[in-house]
């Protein structure tokens, strides 16, 4: 098979990449490892950046999120039972939209189907030549291979592309932190029209929603804990602990449909290119997701990647292409950044001494009181500029 891009990996990154290069005629082929249904039971966060929802739009997948989205413009912090709210349009100009990730990759494949775009399911022994380029893999013990341009990287974590960077080339950064968070999606109206991201002696919580009947909560726990411990009751009881009473009291709760308990992680991978091949989302980082960074992040990515191969392409240019890593680890950074602290600011850790107890809640405190410390939380919190 030949295709100008191989992409590996069919999350958003890869779907979103495929989609934006399909809108300027430029081919690509999708691998994905799972099936759609796969990919589509994995429930993730809901926040997307005005960048993220105008990538969208060129992509001409918006409408179901404009028509179901919430955009919002602000959150609630709630410390120690007292709340206050930190308004992005004092800030910026720009609102964020909620708008669960698996309704993104949901819109992304029906795109791609209604285009008859290329992807291959349930793909196995991906080997990726980063100078030939070409892809090589199987499907149901089948040999394959695709002939390409450039190979995109967007499967994941845990997937092949970033190992196929040398191991004297490759640098990698990591902070795993000491707790988790567990999660439930219940179908009960969320608590308040805006997320709530609550810190309290008992540790960190976070009120989410899908829509007005769909709820997605998150309390912090020690990453020992296990899933089948945690009843529903005992779950809501703890979170009510930790919001303020009002917040507490308005708690409307039900059966989960969905327990999980996710690790807290940052890394980062460079450089993110190699070759002909280029770093996209997850393969190249991994944020904690106290703020919602991850698929933002990732979006960026592709916002990077896209406008190098469409200026390659479209003008023969390749300064887009071989500034890649450095334009899109430049961005990267500063939302690993923004990540962790939100992070250091709102959880409880283990081994946390009274004075550092003492810092979390005069930083608390400042951010309650100072406009300008709101305003570098919103700018952030909406996303920086591309
Ligand atoms: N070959 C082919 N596909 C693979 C391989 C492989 N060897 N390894 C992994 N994959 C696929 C996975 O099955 C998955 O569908 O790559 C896809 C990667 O998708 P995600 O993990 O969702 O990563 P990405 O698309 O970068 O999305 C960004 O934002 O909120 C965060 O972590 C969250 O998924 C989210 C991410
Ligand atoms: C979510 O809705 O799952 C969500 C929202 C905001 C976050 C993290 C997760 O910061």
């Amino acid at each position: 098979m030949k295709t100008q891009v191989a992409i590996i990996g069919g999350g958003p990154s890869g779907l979103l990449l495929s989609q934006l290069l399909h809108v300027r005629g430029i081919t690509s082929v999708v691998l994905e490892r799972r099936t759609q249904a796969y990919v589509l039971s994995r429930i993730r966060a809901g926040v997307l950046e005005q960048g993220l929802v105008d990538l969208m739009r060129e992509a001409g997948v918006a409408d179901r999120m404009e028509r179901e989205g919430y955009p919002h413009t602000g959150t609630i912090l709630a410390v120690d039972g007292e709340s206050f709210r930190i308004d992005f349009t004092q800030a910026t100009d720009k609102p964020v939209m909620v708008y669960g990730q698996t309704e993104v990759t949901r819109d992304l494949y029906a795109a791609r189907e209604a285009a008859g775009g290329r992807i291959e399911y349930e793909v196995e022994d991906v080997v990726i030549d980063a100078h030939g380029p070409s892809v090589s893999y199987t499907v149901g013990g089948e040999p394959r291979r695709v002939e390409c341009d450039f190979i995109a990287g967007c499967d994941g974590f845990h997937g092949v592309s970033r190992k196929t960077i040398p191991e004297d080339v490759r640098q990698e950064f990591e902070k795993v932190y000491p707790f988790g968070w567990l999660g439930i999606l219940s179908e009960t109206p969320p608590v308040n029209h805006e997320l709530i991201y609550a810190t309290s002696e008992a540790g960190f919580a976070l009120c989410s929603m899908r829509n007005e009947t769909l709820s997605r909560y998150y309390i912090q726990c020690d990453m020992s804990e296990r899933v089948e411990d945690w009843s529903d009751d005992a779950f809501w009881a703890e979170l009510k602990r930790r919001l303020p009473k009002e917040h507490g009291d308005a708690l409307v709760t039900g059966p989960s449909i969905e327990k999980s308990i996710a690790p807290l992680r940052s890394f980062v991978c460079e450089p993110m290119q190699w070759g002909k091949l280029f770093l996209c989302g997850d393969a190249a980082h991994i944020v904690p997701p106290t703020g919602a960074k991850g698929l933002n992040t990732a979006a960026s990515d592709v916002h990077y990647l896209y406008n190098a191969l469409r200026r390659f392409y479209e003008d023969g240019d390749s300064a887009g292409i071989d500034g890649y890593s450095e334009t899109a680890l430049a961005r990267v950074w500063k939302a690993e950044r923004f990540s962790w602290w939100f992070t250091s600011l709102m959880h409880r850790f283990p081994d946390q001494s009274r004075f550092d107890a003492k810092m979390q809640r005069a930083e608390l405190d400042f951010l309650r009181t100072s406009p300008e410390a709101q305003a570098a939380l919103a700018i952030n919190y909406v996303g920086l500029p591309y």
